[in-house]
């Protein structure tokens, strides 16, 4: 009985993510003022709940019972603050984003603007990609024989192979499609997104095997995975949110 009830809350973990990543896609540039709000505020709940675990890990002992000298605590605070920031300011926006007349984008991308299809995907991807890093922050703090463990595992490798066959996606519709120009350094830095985002995937599947998928396993691996690629995507994502903010009329309308 046990066993059934985790297995239906890891799918509906898996689910959540995966339903809101659609969500996300399909609302965040629609024409509709009204739509466009209703995904921005579904975003910035999603992104709530996700500061609010974090706060409970602080009160509930999770965070405490983790050995002294291990800041993955502090690191997922200092994230919690900014997720939770970045909720505020997506609610602040929304009466903004509902009166917005702003031009439709055209459906593929083109020199002049990113389309529907890469925006959508954009989106998608990032609403993958921050849960994937922070539930791999808690499977890291959370003792072996906790049943939440293997549920947050189990949730983490799913939507991070999604993130996988996304960035596929979105590679494929990049290289066909011309986009919008930018400096050398800033597409170095896309370029490098991309690259670590299938780095991880890869290394993840060579630490544990999702649908069947397992690549052979190695320290290298290991290390690449859990300490190096964080780390680096961590930083690729600080600078492109520091870069983002003035151009996100390229991606959102
Ligand atoms: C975008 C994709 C992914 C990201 C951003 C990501 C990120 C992370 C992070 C930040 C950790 C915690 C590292 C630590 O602090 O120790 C982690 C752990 C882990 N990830 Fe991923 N990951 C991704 C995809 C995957 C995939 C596709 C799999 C497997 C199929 C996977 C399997 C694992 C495993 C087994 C752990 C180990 C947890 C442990 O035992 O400590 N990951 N990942
Ligand atoms: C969490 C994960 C995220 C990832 C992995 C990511 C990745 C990327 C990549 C690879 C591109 C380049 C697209 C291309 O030309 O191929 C891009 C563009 C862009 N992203 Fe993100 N992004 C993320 C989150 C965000 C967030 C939260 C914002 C909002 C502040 C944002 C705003 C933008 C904007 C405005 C562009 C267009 C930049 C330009 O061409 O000048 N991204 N993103």
């Amino acid at each position: 009985m046990h066993k059934v009830v985790m297995s239906a809350a890891r799918g509906a973990m898996t689910s959540f993510y995966l339903g809101l990543a659609l969500l996300l896609a399909l609302t965040v540039n629609a024409r509709a003022g009204w739509l466009r709000a209703l995904g921005r505020l579904c975003a910035a709940t999603a992104m709530g709940f996700l500061a609010w675990s974090i706060v409970l890990a602080n009160q509930d002992g999770t965070f405490a019972a983790v050995p002294a000298g291990d800041r993955t605590p502090l690191l997922l605070n200092i994230e919690g603050g900014l997720i939770g920031l970045g909720a505020l300011m997506l609610v602040a926006s929304l009466p903004f984003t509902w009166r917005r007349a702003a031009p439709a984008p055209p459906f593929r991308s083109t020199g002049a603007a990113y389309g529907q299809i890469g925006r959508g995907l954009h989106w998608a991807s990032a609403a993958l990609i921050i849960p994937a890093f922070t539930m791999g922050q808690f499977v890291r703090v959370l003792p072996s024989g906790r049943p939440d463990r293997a549920e947050f595992l189990a949730t983490h490798m799913a939507i991070g192979l999604a993130v996988g066959a996304l960035v596929l996606v979105r590679l494929g519709e990049r290289l066909a499609r011309p986009a919008p120009a930018n400096p050398p350094l800033v597409r170095a830095a896309h370029g490098l997104l991309y690259a670590v985002l299938i780095a991880l995937v890869l290394t993840g599947l060579a630490l544990a095997p999702v649908l069947g998928l397992h690549l052979p396993a190695s320290a290298g691996a290991e290390a690449l995975h859990r300490v190096g690629l964080p780390a680096l995507l961590a930083l690729l994502l600080a600078a492109h949110l520091a870069g983002a903010v003035t151009v996100i009329r390229r991606m959102a309308r």
